[in-house]
């Protein structure tokens, strides 16, 4: 037999007598209505469904059973039952429904067509059953999740901004240094300035203070909450041109602050290319000074830059300190520091904020170093067509 559709060579009747007393028997409310009469009303209903609404069959036969509603019949479950009675089949679905006393259950109802032998629909039966106790329990079981979702999102979110904040305050002393070095270099140097040099501090501290500005604009952004993450923007950037620059800049800081060294600069390959400046700007920014912090003056650094047709390879290499081999698993941790730092200064951000750079742009870093000899940090990022 069908699920959805009763059709025995028996006489309708016959065959719904069986099913009362077996509904009687299960202690489920059962009910029976006139398909052939547009409004489909209650002919029958057990003792059951007499316990369960708190109507006597009196009050409900010849009535549709849609009183149960009340005035809350803008549900999905009365809209699904309305398609399915139009179109002649069954359903099972489940609605809040009020009782006499106007207290409220839940109730599954299951209704189903039920045929004559000559193929002609006469009867819709329905069975309710009283879910309110399994819907209360799926309810709460909702609610823990939102609210665990909730709580999830909220931590994550604390977590990220402290995150955040501690980037941002670090990598503004970076452009704050330069600023302030260029101007003493103005003030202190004025009379001895041809003009050209006078306009390269200028310049510098302009650039420096746009580096300052922008960043800013990252932490008010960020603080809106309109941005979980820091922002990745991928566009078009002369990237010979900006490696030169930038790694200049440093070259004349390190010069100005006393101790230079030897730079080898090298570029292979497009110079244009689609990355995000911001996050290129922090990964050279923060190799390039951690080789100058751990290596001694006038030793050499190299900067070498290769594109090719799927990758962009930055590698820096310096002959400094090097790293021992049990800090290298967790350098790119926040505030982890080898342990032979010593009096070298730092907080430990400058890697991560490199890691979290490179991963924007789904690129890898690796750290090959030896203590006492040197260390090389090389980023491998795949390439964007425009
Ligand atoms: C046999 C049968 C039993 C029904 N039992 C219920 C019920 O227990 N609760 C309910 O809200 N609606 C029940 N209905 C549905 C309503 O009677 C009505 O068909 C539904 O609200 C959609 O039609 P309407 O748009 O005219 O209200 C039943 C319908 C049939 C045919
Ligand atoms: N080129 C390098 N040579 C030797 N040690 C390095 C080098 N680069 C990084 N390290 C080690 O890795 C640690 C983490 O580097 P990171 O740049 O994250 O922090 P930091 O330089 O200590 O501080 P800052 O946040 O100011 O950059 C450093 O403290 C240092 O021990
Ligand atoms: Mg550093």
């Amino acid at each position: 037999m069908k699920p959805d559709a009763i059709a025995l060579n028996r006489s309708p009747d016959d065959v719904l007598g069986i099913y009362q007393s077996a509904m009687e028997a299960a202690g489920v409310g059962f009910s029976i209505a006139d398909a052939t009469r547009s409004d489909f009303p209650l002919v029958y209903v057990n003792a059951t469904f007499e316990r369960l609404t708190g109507y006597t069959s009196e009050e409900v036969l010849g009535r549709s059973c849609r009183f149960l509603q009340g005035d809350d019949y803008d549900q999905p479950g009365v809209h699904a039952m309305r398609q399915a009675l139009r179109d002649g089949v069954g359903c099972v679905v489940s609605l809040r429904n009020y009782r006499k006393d106007g207290s409220m259950f839940w109730n599954q109802i299951s209704l189903t067509p039920v045929h004559a032998p000559d193929g002609k629909l006469t009867r819709f039966v329905g069975i309710q059953t009283d879910v309110t106790e399994l819907k209360q329990a799926q309810e709460e079981a909702v609610k823990a999740e939102i609210l665990r979702v909730e709580l999830e999102n909220e931590r994550e979110i604390a977590a990220l901004r402290e995150n955040f904040a501690s980037m941002v305050s670090h990598d503004l002393r970076n452009p704050l240094t330069g600023i302030t070095l260029s101007l003493e270099l103005l003030e202190t140097l004025d009379d001895r300035l041809t003009p050209e040099k006078r306009l390269e501090y200028v310049q510098r501290a302009r650039r420096q203070a746009r580096n300052m500005r922008d960043l800013l604009e990252d932490i008010v952004t960020f603080s809106k909450g309109n941005a979980g993450r820091v922002e990745f923007n991928p566009q078009s950037l002369n990237l010979a041109m900006f490696c030169r620059r930038l790694l200049g800049e440093m070259q004349a800081e390190g010069r100005a602050s006393g101790g230079s060294h030897q730079f080898d600069f090298q570029y292979v390959g497009d110079a244009s290319v689609i990355v995000d400046e911001k996050l290129i700007y922090h990964m050279v920014v923060n190799l390039i000074s951690n080789a100058m912090k751990y290596s001694a003056p006038q030793t050499q650094i190299d900067f070498h830059v290769q594109v090719d047709a799927d990758h962009i390879t930055l590698k820096v290499s310096d002959h400094g300190m090097g790293i021992p081999k049990g800090d290298q698993k967790r350098l790119f941790e926040p505030f982890h520091r080898a342990r032979n730092v010593r009096e070298i200064s730092g907080t430990g951000l400058g890697l991560a904020i490199v890691k979290n750079s490179v991963e924007r742009h789904g690129g890898q870093i690796q750290c090959q170093s030896v203590e006492g000899t040197g260390t090389t940090f090389t980023i491998s990022l795949p390439r964007r067509s425009p």
